[in-house]
């Protein structure tokens, strides 16, 4: 610790040195009118020293626009900023011209903005090339109107920061410089992440992360080659990496890169001479390019061969474009649906194809408790499985496409791959229609990923953040919700902003208090206009929360809509006060309907109830555009409309908590028995906490009783999760329901679906869907094991 405070001072002295030099006259001799073109002598400015230049690098057969480090050969060269990415090189006929803006133009007459600062029309009269790698852009009384460091692509130089809500996009290759697979976001949570371009913001996909935390963090590379984060006043918060004072004589660049293959690492240049550099790697966010999530694409997998990621496809696969992994592999046979061929047994037809120590990240569709040749029976005849994971009796079934594969030594699982047999693959080789050319078999893959993708992938970066930074209780009171804060809070809003005096009003003076919850109390009031009747909750907890993203949060909930969640209709925000408007629920909650109800519930009516609650926690895990973690459900949290239709009600809310009320929830006396093991473990929270929740809640509906109850007859049955797998075991389900009319094989089927969800190991309960599907009985139910982690020899 006391490392860092000398180096600040260090730093400081250094820092007041740069700028004064920084604002030494420089010469801004690149003036208007001033024009490169490709293969001439005037192809690109070079800087002061030489050390850079900007203009016209070749690509494939045409040119890019672009700055690199002008002391390599042209073979060696290293771009650190290329304009326009993403449409492809331009012909070598283009020519560029600084005329107000700096304007590339091609042969057909066609322009395009080479610099872009759409608040500017045609200001820039004169620009520079810097030596620090930074090319610049000045109106005519030398202000600074553009600069290329504002705008980075896969790199910052030293001097040069990542600003909060900003990013890096790795290049195909280095000698491709179009648009890449990876991204490096500075989030506005001060959370520096990777992720597969394609897929941004989704948590299950980021790959890398600093783990730190500040509102507008930056990531700061310095000329001395200090890659820090830096709270809101500079304040650094965490050094990735210490620089290196330049010995006597010698220039050092320092460059960070989100490199192709998805890492971000910084180098060091040691400028020998004015032609040659000596390049060393200092600094590498990770070790195993395996773990760069994207790198081998669907249904291949990666391992690590001479420190490289190499990719092979699943058995049964063939890839797409073998000189680009990335986009997958398809399977080279057509998969009949079982049963419309004469041949009845699937093992006539199939065999498996085992990998050893292979994983991938996906959840399973379901996972059983069986031996490895009953796993390899089961699969074989569920016509939805493709390949097993198999580790000591758990059978995870899979179906294809596969993400994210990864062999190594360290990993114990097993694949199982469901093959064609040979005979049978050559036999159905002409049913497959071969792809015509490479192209369209590029779309297919495509299409597929988009379609396999879009359905994980969330739009929002609430959920993103949520989850996983949420690691060891820092349930970070994260606030970003759309990926851009800056832009279209007003246009999606359409909740109602409430002023304080108009609940005062509403609520009698906040008289009628109908509640008291995690947040605060709850009065009921009606508002004047329409004469609706609310529910005004007044939050409590919310010292630390700022106006801008309460409103954030509200609109994340605002956009919800659903038949199974209370709606929120608008808010208030005056000073410390905040409040939320929700449609008032005239039946109370169904923890007062259960527990405490004159006549409980029909069979039929908790059936539904259970229903109710599915629905709407797969809508807000899954459908809405946001996907939301609830946190805290439990029979409290849900209420009854005047239909007796039950809402889930709190929702997205906790993430804006302050981090130890957050933590006391969790120590909540009402709450405890509905949260997950893994909160109690410190570890990552993912919707999986929200299924065990879901278990719990199911079983207190179905049983009509609470999870702990002290009077009870005998004290087996105090704590209903584990009364219910005893009778399971026992097979005397009779013993959980009074005598009532109950329909034995649903009930059965609702117990299973509890004891699933309620598994200690997150990775054996079943994400909502699949609860929907088992809950209506459209797909099997395998029998559920005891709910406590089992600890295997
Ligand atoms: C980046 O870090 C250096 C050294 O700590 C510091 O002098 C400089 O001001 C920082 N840059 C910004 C934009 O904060
Ligand atoms: C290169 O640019 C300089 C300065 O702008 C100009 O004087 C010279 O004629 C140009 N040469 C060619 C070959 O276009
Ligand atoms: C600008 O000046 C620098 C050094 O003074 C020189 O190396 C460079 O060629 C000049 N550029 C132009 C476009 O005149
Ligand atoms: C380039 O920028 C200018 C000024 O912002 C704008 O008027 C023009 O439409 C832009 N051109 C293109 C092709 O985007
Ligand atoms: C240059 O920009 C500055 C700051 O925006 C402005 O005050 C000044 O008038 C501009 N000068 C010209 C010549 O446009
Ligand atoms: C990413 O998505 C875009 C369109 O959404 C597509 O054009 C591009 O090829 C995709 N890139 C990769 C590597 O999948
Ligand atoms: C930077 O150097 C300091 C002092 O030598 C050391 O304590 C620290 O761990 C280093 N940080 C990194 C990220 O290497
Ligand atoms: C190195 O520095 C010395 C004095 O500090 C100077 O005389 C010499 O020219 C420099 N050498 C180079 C290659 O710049
Ligand atoms: C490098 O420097 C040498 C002499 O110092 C000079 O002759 C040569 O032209 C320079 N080369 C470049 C590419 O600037
Ligand atoms: C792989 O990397 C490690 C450490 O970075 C190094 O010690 C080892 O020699 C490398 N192996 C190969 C085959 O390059
Ligand atoms: C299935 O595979 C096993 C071992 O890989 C092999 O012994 C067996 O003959 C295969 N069955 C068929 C029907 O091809
Ligand atoms: C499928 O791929 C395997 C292995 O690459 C190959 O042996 C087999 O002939 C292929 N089958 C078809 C139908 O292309």
């Amino acid at each position: 610790m006391a490392s860092i405070p000398i180096l600040l001072i260090i730093l400081s002295v250094f820092s007041v040195a740069m700028n004064a030099k920084a604002q030494t006259e420089y010469p801004k001799n690149i003036t208007r009118g001033s024009i490169l073109s490709p293969n001439t002598i005037n192809s690109s400015w070079p800087s002061p020293s030489g050390l850079f230049s900007f203009g016209f690098y070749p690509e494939g057969n045409g040119f890019r626009v672009g700055i690199w480090m002008a002391t390599d050969k042209p073979e060696t060269r290293v771009v650190v900023w290329t304009a326009n990415p993403d449409v492809p090189p331009c012909s070598p006929d283009a020519t560029l011209e600084l005329k107000g803006r700096l304007v590339l133009r091609t042969e057909q007459g066609e322009e395009k903005n080479v610099t872009y600062n759409d608040d500017l029309p045609d200001p820039a009269t004169s620009a520079a090339m810097l030596d620090d790698g930074n090319f610049q852009l000045f109106n005519g009384s030398g202000y600074l109107m553009w600069q290329s460091f504002d705008y980075p692509t896969d790199t910052i130089l030293g001097g040069q920061v990542l600003t909060s809500d900003s990013w890096l996009q790795s290049s195909i290759s280095r000698s491709d410089h179009s648009s890449g697979l990876f991204m490096l976001r500075m989030q506005n949570d001060g959370n520096l992440v990777c992720y597969p371009a394609n897929i941004s913001n989704n948590p299950d996909t980021a790959y890398w992360s600093s783990g730190t935390f500040s509102y507008a963090a930056m990531l700061n590379l310095s000329h001395l080659g200090y890659l820090s984060l830096e709270g809101s006043y500079g304040k650094p918060i965490r050094f990735l990496s210490n620089g290196s004072y330049p010995v006597k004589n010698k220039t050092i660049i320092h460059r960070a890169t989100l490199d192709s293959d998805g890492i971000f690492r910084k180098y060091s240049h040691y400028i020998v001479s004015n032609v040659s550099s000596k390049v060393t790697e200092k600094w590498s966010s990770m070790q195993n390019p395996c773990d760069v999530k994207g790198i081998c694409g669907l249904n291949s997998f990666c391992q690590v061969v001479n420190n490289k990621s190499e990719c092979s496809c699943y058995p049964g696969f063939v890839s797409v474009e073998p000189s680009m992994m990335f986009l997958g592999c398809y399977q080279n046979f057509s998969a009949e649906s079982y049963g419309d061929k004469e041949e009845a047994d699937p093992a006539l037809r199939y065999n498996f194809t085992s990998l050893n120590n292979i994983r991938w990240d996906d959840p399973p569709y379901t996972v059983e408790i069986l031996m490895e040749e009953a796993c390899k029976g089961s699969c074989m005849n569920d016509f939805n499985c493709w390949a097993v994971l198999y580790e000591s009796t758990r059978c995870r079934k899979y179906n294809f496409p596969l993400r994210y594969g990864k062999q190594s030594k360290d990993i114990t699982t097993k694949a199982l791959f469901k093959v064609k047999n040979i005979g049978m693959a050559k036999e159905s080789n002409h049913n497959h229609p071969a792809p015509a050319n490479d192209e369209s078999r590029i779309k297919t893959v495509m299409f597929i990923l988009g379609l396999s993708l879009g359905s994980v992938a969330c739009l929002c970066f609430a959920f993103a953040v949520s989850s996983f930074i949420a690691y060891k209780h820092k349930y970070h009171r994260y606030k970003k919700l759309l990926e851009n804060t800056k832009l279209g809070l007003a246009e999606d809003f359409t909740l109602q902003s409430f002023s304080y005096n108009e609940l005062q009003q509403a609520t009698n003076g906040f008289s009628e208090e109908k509640g008291r919850g995690t947040f605060g109390a709850v009065y009921k009031g009606i508002l004047s206009e329409g004469n609706k009747t609310i529910a005004v909750k007044r939050l409590e907890k919310f010292v630390e929360e700022g106006v801008r993203e309460f409103r954030a949060e509200m609109t994340t909930i605002g956009r919800t809509h659903h038949r199974n969640l209370v709606q929120l209709l608008g808010f208030c925000i005056e000073g410390s006060k905040k409040i939320l408007v929700y449609e008032f629920m005239s039946n109370g909650s169904l923890a007062d309907r259960l527990f405490k109800a004159v006549s409980p519930p029909t069979w039929q009516e908790r059936v539904r109830f259970v229903f109710d609650v599915a629905r709407g926690m797969f809508y807000l895990h899954e459908e809405c555009g946001v996907h939301i973690i609830h946190c805290n459900l439990k029979p409290q949290n849900i209420l009854l409309d005047d239909t007796w239709t039950a809402k889930i009600s709190d929702f997205g809310l906790a993430r804006l908590l302050p981090n130890q009320a957050k933590t006391s929830m969790g120590v909540q006396g009402t709450s405890l028995q509905y949260l997950a093991p893994e909160w109690q473990k410190n570890s990552l929270i993912s919707v999986k906490a929200d299924i065990y929740s879901f278990g719990i809640v199911l079983l207190e509906i179905i049983c009509c009783r609470r999870n702990i109850e002290v009077n009870v007859s005998t004290p087996d049955e105090i704590t209903l999760s584990k009364w219910v797998y005893k009778c399971f075991k026992a097979r005397e389900l009779h013993k959980l329901v009074e005598v009532e009319e109950v329909h034995f094989p649903t009930l059965e089927r609702m117990i299973k679906v509890g004891l699933w969800c309620i598994q200690d190991d997150p990775d054996l309960r079943p994400l909502m869907k699949n609860v929907i599907l088992m809950l209506e009985g459209t797909v099997n139910i395998s029998e559920p094991p005891s709910p406590e982690l089992i600890v295997l020899p």
